[in-house]
């Protein structure tokens, strides 16, 4: 039987290089859209920033998940978006969170101690999501988007 597109969730991840330097007044303003329209959208996801990239996990269905990948990546925030990962979910990792975010600091002890020469350019899409969920479960700062 044909399984209607509406229930077929997805996970993408990617990664991108900044344009500019990522100020505060970037960052909140990338969060206050995301928080708009992914709540809107059945949207969930965690968005890392540090080190002159970003990289995001987005959840939810697939339609929508494309569609806004196809946004974000025409974003002139950013450039050089690489997709890492792309899969069929049937559980969220992130569903919590219409858009955490993560802040990745090079003097971070836990990103120096697990992953000393962490690159997201180089790094494997597993290796990226890996270190997406050990920040969240080290408890590194999230902000939540206010609902
Ligand atoms: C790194 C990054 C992550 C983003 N994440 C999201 C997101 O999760 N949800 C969202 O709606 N927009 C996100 N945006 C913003 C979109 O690229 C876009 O600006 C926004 O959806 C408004 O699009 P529009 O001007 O075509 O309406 C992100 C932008 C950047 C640079």
């Amino acid at each position: 039987m044909r399984v209607p597109s509406h229930s077929i969730n997805v996970r993408l991840l990617y990664v991108s290089r900044a344009v500019g330097p990522q100020t505060t007044t970037m960052t909140t303003s990338i969060l206050a859209q995301a928080q708009a329209h992914n709540q809107t959208q059945g949207i969930t996801g965690v968005l890392c920033q540090g080190q002159g990239f970003f990289f995001q996990v987005i959840e939810g269905e697939r339609s929508r998940v494309s569609t806004l990948y196809r946004r974000i990546c025409a974003d002139a925030r950013h450039q050089d978006v690489d997709l890492l990962h792309y899969e069929e979910i049937n559980e969220r990792h992130f569903g919590q969170w219409s858009m955490a975010l993560v802040h990745l600091s090079v003097d971070d002890p836990m990103v120096r101690l697990q992953h000393p020469d962490f690159d997201p350019y180089s790094a494997t899409g597993p290796q990226v999501m890996q270190q997406v969920l050990d920040l969240l479960e080290a408890g590194q700062p999230i902000h939540l988007p206010k609902v």
